[in-house]
């Protein structure tokens, strides 16, 4: 298996290109499967989870072709199989994106449950209950999701809680269904907003994405349409704590600004100089050592869970004590026991990190768990003193395209080892 071996790097500077986002990639990939006639998507990221997307409609009987530039055409009108194999959701679990328009054009669906993960249990019920909602017949059995529906009904659907992958599911399935679907308490994430401006651009009706209830008038079918990804909100605030946590300047482009008030709002706090434009954001620290901040994940427009981990990193170095508190998922504080193994001054109290900063890190080999802790382990090894050796990073190329690359543009001194 690969390992990333990161020295102590820094100040960092100079400028990076910001890939597409996975996680509006991903459903963007899996509503082409709504529409008659070929599609063409843009700006998709060459990441483990989009070549996994990629494959599983090559299973399905979906031709696919994709350029040097990861720009993927899809034609469904060849599409022979329903499934969606234990084999590949238990290694991407964003695989239920295709449940709900499986059901929604073809009438059948058969995806495997994804089991638990690293950061929680993650459970699919509010999926499954939606599209029941709709009409459909859901059974399940042997660890799979057996859904059947003639055509689906709109339907009012009140979340219990807010799911994105939840909300995109019932987004989609309600596209093609029978009448009007209001979807209330849902999650208003920007990649929401790009899923529901790809279903628009296909010739359906969606109002009201980005905000917490959004109506889907059905209509009798969709068309394939060109359409290119937004930028990775959680790629950009990855590069921009990069930054920050080595005392540099750092300007991301091809990015949008105002999909991150919440994370840029929080480097400010930790003393970063922020200038942005229309598609570039630049941070600069001014050589200086960042202050600690308090942190509280929670949906969209809020801070995200998926800069928790890089956040935690910063704080392992900053001024003062920063408190970390995570409430989308119940177990997402792996990185804190690896962040402990190279020196980091860290206290765990439930769902709250109490971070004090300390002057230095000191490398150590560590391992990454799941996507976004690798990020700080990463992170964490530009700040620490010596070599850090990062095992498992099979889980950073499932979110970060060629990041040692990236980071050694920007003068970092970091090396991949292929094992
Ligand atoms: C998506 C993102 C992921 C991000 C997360 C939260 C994608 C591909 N992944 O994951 O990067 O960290 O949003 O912003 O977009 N829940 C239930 N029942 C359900 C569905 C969810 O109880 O049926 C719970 C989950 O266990 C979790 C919370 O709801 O505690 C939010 O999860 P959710 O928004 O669904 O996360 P994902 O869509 O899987």
């Amino acid at each position: 298996m690969d390992k990333l071996i990161v020295a102590q790097s820094g100040p960092l500077n100079g400028e990076v290109r910001i890939s597409g986002a996975k996680n509006a990639a991903l459903p963007i990939l899996a509503a082409t499967l709504l529409a008659d006639g070929r599609s063409y998507i843009s700006n998709v990221p060459h990441l483990h989870d989009t070549t996994t997307s990629i494959e599983l409609l090559g299973e399905m009987g979906v031709s696919l072709s994709v350029d040097e530039r990861m720009a993927v055409e899809v034609d469904t009108s060849s599409i022979s199989s329903f499934v969606a194999p234990y084999e590949l959701v238990k290694t991407m679990r964003a695989s239920i994106l295709v449940l709900g328009p499986l059901l929604a054009r073809f009438g059948e669906a058969e995806v495997s449950l994804p089991g638990g993960c690293a950061i929680g249990s993650r459970p699919v019920n509010l999926h499954i209950d939606g599209l029941r909602a709709m009409g459909a017949d859901i059974r399940v059995e042997n660890g799979y999701i057996h859904a059947t529906a003639r055509r689906l009904r709109g339907a009012r659907i009140v979340m219990d809680i807010v799911t994105v992958t939840g909300t995109e599911n019932l987004m989609m399935a309600a596209a093609l269904a029978d009448g009007e679907t209001i979807l209330e308490n849902a999650a208003r994430e920007p990649e929401i907003v790009d899923l529901a401006d790809f279903i628009n651009a296909m010739g359906g009706k969606v109002t009201g994405a980005g905000s917490d209830t959004i109506r889907i008038s059905g209509v009798e079918r969709l068309q394939g349409t060109r359409f290119e990804v937004l930028p990775d909100r959680i790629e950009t605030g990855t590069y921009l704590v990069a930054a920050a946590i080595t005392g540099g300047r750092v300007r991301t482009l091809d990015t949008r600004p105002h999909l991150l008030d919440a994370v840029l709002a929080k480097l400010r706090d930790a003393g970063a100089d922020i200038h942005y434009g229309e598609d570039w954001i630049e941070l600069d620290m001014h050589g200086k050592r960042p202050r600690c901040v308090d942190i509280h994940t929670a949906p969209h427009p809020a801070f995200p869970t998926d800069m928790q981990a890089q956040f935690c990193a910063l704080n392992t170095v900053g001024e003062g004590v920063g408190t970390v508190t995570e409430t989308i998922f119940e177990n997402r504080f792996m990185h804190v026991q690896e962040l402990k193994r190279m020196g980091a001054n860290i206290k765990l109290e439930g769902n709250t990190a109490i971070i004090a900063g300390c002057q230095q890190l000191n490398a150590a080999p560590v391992m990454a768990t799941d996507l976004r802790a690798s990020a700080c382990l990463v992170l964490a090894g530009l700040a620490a003193e010596g070599e850090t050796m990062i095992e498992r990073i099979y889980h950073i190329d499932r979110g970060y395209e060629r990041i040692e690359e990236k980071l050694a543009g920007l003068g970092a001194v970091i090396r991949r080892i292929a094992g």
